[in-house]
């Protein structure tokens, strides 16, 4: 039972032990009425959902799993810039607790090379207009390695394994959110060109070669930065660019 110090983020906070998905309890509220900057946060979720129909593993007391409900003043184009928003404000967050986050196409939070935490908005819509956003994050905090997912282990990591000690998952929770509402006026009042520049400050492999898997095909290229949409753009070894909305990047270290 806790208050956080910020504008319209988490007036109302839901707080639960154990969850399903802090998403799906998100997404239900928000469609009962649920004001806008509601958060819900749990300690553990037994069916936590990542990007793409993937699981999230969020075992208890280790981790930062949690989402917001949005009913934003602009329509469903520009609601994947506020997903690559919501990676710079957790990247800011990172770094100015001298953590070196970086962003990996579109909204994976890397450290260390390895994946630290990740971002899922799900949105209600109807045509031109928003019902509401559920923005999730879930982030790595406190797990030792053999608390993270064996199945993942090789890509996955969090902040105690990286910085050798422990996080206040409270204290971090206010400092996002906090930021969060920075980055999101940024947004409204100047749009999407100043966080798209920063986002590229943070981008992992910018100008470098990658692996792109679209689901029909694969193939290498070069990563020249995202466009005004937030869209992936990539250079071909012919010199021509292509502009990507989904695909996985990989690459090899080098
Ligand atoms: C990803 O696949 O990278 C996105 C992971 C998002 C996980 C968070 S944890 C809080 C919220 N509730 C969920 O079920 N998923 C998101």
């Amino acid at each position: 039972n806790w208050k956080l110090d910020t504008e319209w983020i988490g007036r109302k906070i839901i707080f639960e032990e154990e969850l399903d998905s802090t998403q799906l309890l998100a997404k239900a509220l928000a469609d009962q009425g649920a004001v806008h900057g509601t958060v819900v946060i749990a300690d553990q979720q037994t069916s936590g959902k990542g990007t793409k129909g993937r699981s999230w593993y969020s075992p208890a007391g280790t981790g930062i799993w949690m989402s917001l409900i949005i009913r934003p003043e602009f329509g469903p184009r520009e609601a994947a810039q506020l997903t690559l928003a919501a990676a710079v404000a957790l990247t800011r967050v990172f770094r100015q607790n001298d953590i070196e986050a970086h962003i990996k196409w579109p909204n994976d939070i890397y450290l260390g090379g390895k994946k630290l935490a990740g971002i899922l908005t799900e949105m209600q819509a109807e045509q031109d207009y928003i019902q509401h956003i559920v923005l999730g994050i879930g982030i790595n905090i406190n797990q030792t390695v053999s608390e993270i997912n064996p199945d993942i282990r090789n890509k996955a990591t969090s902040l105690r394994i990286e910085t050798n000690k422990e996080w206040k998952r409270q204290e971090l929770i206010h400092l996002i959110w906090k930021e969060f509402e920075n980055v999101y006026s940024l947004y409204i009042e100047k749009g999407f060109q100043e966080i798209r520049d920063e986002w590229m400050q943070y981008a992992l492999r910018l100008g470098h070669r990658v692996k792109a898997a679209t689901p029909s095909t694969v193939f290498e290229a070069v990563f020249r930065g995202i466009g005004e949409d937030g869209e992936l753009i990539l250079e071909n070894d012919d010199g021509s660019t292509q502009r990507l909305y989904s695909a996985e990047l990989e690459w090899k270290e080098e």
